[in-house]
């Protein structure tokens, strides 16, 4: 672990709202891993930004009549917003369509130019003339040429799991009438010039996830295919070059290298070189399965394109897709919970809970379930670990007058006990450091459950010698959840914090704390109060009719 590091998490497109398939797999492992290196000391910034460009938003914003620089500003806002009320804590979040964004592009494009990684090259696109504009393959609809499916797209029939390679009956999806035929000169990037060093790349990163490593490496022995980096219209970064006009550059060339860009403008901000921090830092991109093939490969090719003026990345945190009920997520089925209205209901620490509990750190995909949503929340969250605080707390206020007693001689079972605090901060480091976020989470509540069974196993209402120990100690053991709980459920880490009768913000606390005997006999604890309330069945009922229906 460096003593800096830079964490991104995948851009939201400014293209609709955000929703729980969004946050499961990058947003929320990435601040939870930030709250977590601050904790240890690490100078971390979190880094993010909108990614404006692209033709589905340039489509959408004319749909919805507004200029794209407007209905993106407005996706930008909402989104982090949104964000925000999760308490994903960005320290910067800003927009691929900034002014550096695009000239940091065409800086790039400049250099790998003049390194000899670009072509020119003609090729034959669809061209809407009711429309004025060259269709992206997606926008071309028509018939499948395998299954006679009607109705499909020119890049995948939906049917049959094919891609056409020519369509039947083609037809513009946006105004359906019959596209041409027509010449383009596009650029290119020569992606194949890169298969040894990012052979290498791969084969060095021990940071990298296996398996994901195994299918990248053989993408690359198949054989990569060069990037057609420009598309004809006019929403985008400029191609920077002569005579080229309305033609910009596809939204996968420049919208990583906001990463770069928005974290050296945020770093200038607070006196510090980007540069040097960068290549100083440990980087860390988290991202969702589906876009493995942008970061494994056309993401470090373009850095070693431009000689490695900002180092490759260090972590790729790859992780699989939510469902919903079992189902594929679909915004026009409305099979989808948009995040703001999720919390609405619920605490933004529940659905932290929850999500970070079912999420490994793997491929796999997980599933947002109610009921078991509910079963968690009541059982595990409510259930163990508030239930602890509670009782621990809540008795050393009735009985001791809120003033932590002075233990007695420990027996066999403080003594186990207070080894597990003792333990706990190297047990959850050694989790967290590999980005074992759900097992990290299992970890505390296994601590909280053993603390429940030692209090209950010890009976302190019955006031006989040993009562001190267990109350001392239970105290104790709540104060290094509060801390240990922090990078998942920091809300709820500050109100244990304040009902410890502790100072402070609980996000200054070190890792290491977690596993001190900080809080002395003769401490007097706070107010005490319920932390959570109890998911009803009815409301979980009303949510899931809610699911699919308009
Ligand atoms: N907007 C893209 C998506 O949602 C992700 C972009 S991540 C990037 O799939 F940084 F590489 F741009
Ligand atoms: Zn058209």
């Amino acid at each position: 672990m460096r003593s800096k590091a830079i964490i991104t998490s995948a851009l939201p497109y400014s293209n609709g709202e955000i929703h729980l398939g969004h946050v499961a797999s990058t947003y929320l492992p990435a601040d939870v891993t930030t709250r977590y290196l601050k904790q240890k000391n690490v100078e971390v910034y979190y880094i993010c930004a909108s990614d404006d460009y692209g033709t589905p938003i340039l489509i959408q914003s004319e749909k919805e009549k507004k200029s794209p620089e407007e209905y993106v500003e407005y996706w930008n806002k909402r989104d982090h917003d949104d964000f925000t009320s999760f308490d994903i804590n960005f320290d910067f979040f800003y927009k691929t369509s900034s002014v550096e964004n695009n000239e940091f592009v065409q800086y790039v494009f400049k250099k790998l130019e003049s390194s000899g990684h670009i072509y020119q090259n003609d090729i034959v696109q669809f061209y809407c003339k009711t429309d004025k504009k060259f269709l992206p393959d997606r926008y071309v609809i028509g018939t499948c040429p395998y299954c006679n499916a009607d109705e499909q797209y020119s890049d995948l029939c939906e049917k049959c799991g094919r891609v056409p390679e020519e369509i039947g009956n083609p037809h513009c999806s946006i105004c359906g009438n019959t596209p041409v035929k027509e010449k383009t000169n596009h650029y290119f990037f020569k992606l194949k010039n890169f298969s040894d060093q990012l052979l290498e790349y791969l084969e060095s990163n021990n940071n990298l996830q296996t398996d994901v490593k195994k299918y990248v490496q053989n993408w690359i022995k198949d054989g990569l295919i060069d990037w057609d980096i420009t598309r004809d219209i006019s929403w985008g970064v400029p191609v920077p070059v002569d005579n080229v006009e309305n033609k910009v550059f596809y939204g996968w060339f420049d919208n990583h290298l906001a990463y770069i860009s928005s974290t050296i403008k945020f770093l200038k901000s607070i006196g510090k070189d980007g540069k040097d921090f960068w290549n100083d830092a440990d980087i860390y991109h988290f991202i969702g399965k589906d876009i493995i093939y942008h970061h494994y490969l056309f993401l470090p090719a373009m850095r070693l394109g431009i000689d490695s003026e900002y180092k490759l990345p260090d972590f790729i945190p790859t992780r699989g897709h939510l469902t919903l009920q079992s189902k594929k997520i679909s915004k026009s089925r409305n099979w989808y919970i948009g995040l703001k209205d999720f919390l609405q209901i619920f605490p933004s620490d529940y659905l932290r809970f929850y999500l970070v509990s079912i999420n490994p750190y793997s491929q796999d995909d997980l599933n947002f379930d109610w009921d078991e949503f509910s079963t968690k929340i009541n059982s595990e969250l409510i259930g163990n670990l508030g239930n602890l605080v509670n009782r621990a707390l809540g008795f050393t206020v009735k009985t001791f007058d809120g003033l932590v007693p002075k233990p007695e001689v420990y027996d066999e079972l403080d003594i186990e006990s207070e080894k597990m605090i003792k333990e706990l901060a190297d047990k959850l480091d050694e989790l967290l450091q590999k980005n074992h976020l759900d097992r990290a989470l299992r970890k505390i509540l296994e601590f909280s459950s053993h603390f429940n069974q030692y209090f209950q196993h010890k009976e302190p209402w019955k006031k006989e010698h040993g009562t001190n120990s267990c109350v001392f100690l239970s105290v104790n053991a709540v104060k290094s959840i509060a801390i240990a709980i922090y990078p998942f459920l920091p809300k709820s880490s500050q109100k244990i914090w304040e009902q410890l009768g502790l100072d402070g913000n609980i996000s200054e606390k070190n890792f290491e704390e977690i596993s001190n005997i900080s809080i002395k006999s003769g401490h007097k604890i706070g107010k005490i109060e319920p932390l959570f309330a109890k998911v009803e069945e009815s409301i979980i009922e009303e949510q899931k009719s809610k699911l699919g229906s308009k």
